[in-house]
């Protein structure tokens, strides 16, 4: 998705909106552009590809200036092209405004534009934005344009303003996109994520939608639509730059992966009672739960990585809180006339807290009565604001676009829910708890020992990298591990197309593309269908198809079904998801590094999909 960064201070406004656009590359994108503002007016420089080729352009005509904004695209009106790159500006050339979002109405809006003479030279909807604000300057101060024009815009936005005509101040609104103001010393910014500033400072505010902010280098003023001053509320995020950065690995996605085992410790941390051998949380959430509890249905919603997790959530909570669980993409949850009422518990699981279709689910919930709990990730972030409850995993920046340490601290953070609920249901007796509790506080220190099999995972993936077509299959909680590695390989890995399956689903059709050499990843820990699994493996070797095992590694037989085996420790089912999918993400990792692939912003994906 888009980044959009904007900076009024006293450094080299150009270097200082680089590096914030560098900290947004993550979100993915395919042009990038800067407005600045100097004693020329407002100067652009835009193109299309990655931010090198803006930044080269750059050195080759610098720009001097104070205060600036930037964008990075990712296209949704029009193709990544130098003219629809952003900053747009109006037929003036004395307005610049950068854009993440969709504006629903803008055919509207340019017709009325174009017939008062407005002259468009994009094919996107953001340029509407700039020649609304400037048809509206013709008779109001620029401060009341800008927020008259956003009372116009139907859709979701983050915008920035850069105006000649107030050159120490720069303007800034959100609906339905991210959008957070950075307080330095002397110097402020706008940004659509956190790591955008990190290096200039600690002290943010979240904007809320409908929210409007006037930013000079002393710092932001907030208002609402109506033009109303509002109270800033600023928070200080304890996350370092090292945090945001990729800390030595050549990829964030190695280090997210290297991460799980304090970012699990972060999602069990102050929630597990040893001496009572019992799951504890906070008061807030203690008493949704209980809520919860005597709630009749319980619908968990989510999107690509997450709704994985939320898998891994049904077959946790039904067999141990036996609460009856659906699990729905979020994209279709929201149109599909789901029956809902105050008796239903909806549980979104997202990362990023942004993604647009999640966000739309728990607001047709909330319409409908339904009470909302979310397990996220980005505090502030707006599902976590809109959730009645939310449990923030506490996972620490994810940037790569494939979700790793984001996906096991889910999964943990449903164990603890699981748990906790069991025991307010009263179907858990306090031994088993007691075992699975412990089972949790071990968890980093078996996913550590899972990492330290890396060496013998990467040389198995090189037996792998020039295959094509793979499939991924498992049983039970391992269904969910099976669809992960599938989606973590094809994502990262454009030139292999992986499917998951539920391993008894192969008869039933896609044992026909079975053939020498195929291979097929199987998850075969312990479990109640371990046998059942080693079935299926046999059914692909008749067949010649080569099979690669994720396995036990007490597990003494499982050689004899294998023609490649990566093992994990012996763990209970209910924790085996967690564990299983370090292999599955390093396994995809190295095959993709051994094809050249641009793991960290695979073509066509974005970090956080914030249009539907
Ligand atoms: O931020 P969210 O968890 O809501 O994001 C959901 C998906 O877009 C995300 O998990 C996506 O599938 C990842 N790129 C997978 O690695």
């Amino acid at each position: 998705m888009c980044g959009i960064v904007g900076y009024i201070g006293n450094s080299p406004v150009v270097e200082t909106l680089l590096e914030s656009l560098q900290a947004l590359e993550y979100r993915g994108y395919d042009s990038a552009g800067v407005a600045v503002l100097n004693g020329e007016g407002v100067v652009i420089r835009k193109r299309p590809g990655k931010l090198k080729v803006l930044a080269e352009i750059l050195r080759e005509n610098p720009i001097d200036g104070k205060i600036g904004i930037g964008h990075t695209r990712w296209a949704t009106h029009g193709e990544p092209t130098e003219i629809n790159a952003h900053p747009h500006t109006d037929c003036t050339g004395s307005l610049a405004v950068v854009h993440n979002g969709i504006i629903e109405n803008y055919a509207a809006l340019k017709e009325m534009l174009s017939a008062k003479h407005h002259v468009f030279r994009s094919e996107t909807d953001t340029e509407v934005i700039v020649h609304l604000i400037e048809e509206l300057a013709k008779s109001y101060p620029i401060a009341e344009a800008f927020r008259l024009a956003l009372k116009e815009l139907h859709g979701s936005y983050a915008i920035c303003l850069l105006s000649k005509q107030s050159p120490q101040r720069l303007f800034g609104a959100r609906n339905g996109s991210p959008l957070i103001v950075g307080i330095g010393d002397q110097e402020s910014f706008f940004a659509s994520d956190v790591p955008a500033v990190l290096s200039h400072t600690r002290r943010i505010v979240y904007l809320n939608d409908k929210e409007v902010v006037e930013l000079s280098s002393q710092g932001p003023h907030l208002f609402n639509l109506e033009g109303k001053k509002e109270r800033l509320k600023i928070s200080t995020v304890k996350w370092d730059v090292a945090a945001a950065r990729k800390g030595g690995f050549p990829h964030f996605m190695l280090k997210e992966i290297h991460e799980q085992p304090s970012a699990i410790e972060q999602t069990l941390s102050g929630r597990l009672d040893a001496t009572r051998g019992r799951v504890v949380f906070d008061r807030r959430l203690k008493s949704f739960l209980e809520g919860l509890s005597s709630r009749q249905r319980l619908v968990i919603i989510a999107c690509g990585t997450a709704y994985h997790a939320a898998l891994v959530g049904e077959y946790m909570l039904e067999e141990f809180a036996r609460i009856p669980v659906d699990v729905d993409l979020a994209s279709e949850f929201r149109y599909r006339g789901a029956m809902l009422d105050s008796n239903t518990t909806v549980l979104a699981i997202t990362q990023s807290g942004e993604t647009a279709d999640t966000l739309a689910g728990i607001r047709m919930a909330k319409s409908q009565g339904a009470k909302v709990l979310s397990i996220c990730n980005v505090v502030g972030s707006s599902i976590a604001r809109e959730s009645d409850a939310v449990f923030y995993t506490h996972a620490g920046p994810e940037i790569a676009v494939a979700s790793t340490k984001a996906y096991t601290s889910q999964v943990t953070a449903l164990a603890l829910l699981t748990l906790y609920l069991a025991s307010l249901r009263k179907r858990i007796d306090a031994q088993k708890r007691r075992s699975l509790v412990e089972g949790l506080a071990k968890l980093p220190q078996l996913v550590d020992q899972v990492l330290a099999t890396e060496a013998s995972i990467k040389a198995v993936s090189a037996r792998y990298a020039s295959c094509r077509n793979f499939y991924f299959l498992g049983r039970r909680y391992n269904y969910p591990t099976a669809l992960e590695g599938a989606l973590k390989l094809k994502e990262i890995c454009p030139l292999i197309h992986a499917e998951g399956y539920a391993a008894g689903e192969m008869k039933h059709g896609p044992i026909s593309l079975i053939r020498k050499g195929w291979p097929v990843v199987f998850i075969a820990t312990h479990s109640p269908v371990y046998e059942k699994i080693i079935s299926n493996i046999e059914e692909v070797r008749a067949r010649q198809g080569d099979c690669l095992v994720v396995a036990s590694e007490s597990d003494t037989t499982i050689k004899r079904h294998a023609d490649s085996l990566m093992t994990i420790p012996r763990t209970h089912e209910f924790f085996s998801p967690i564990l299983a999918a370090i292999p599955l993400q390093l396994f995809a990792y190295y095959v993709a590094d051994a094809n050249g692939c641009d793991i960290d912003q695979p073509p066509n994906l974005a970090k956080s999909v914030t249009v539907e």
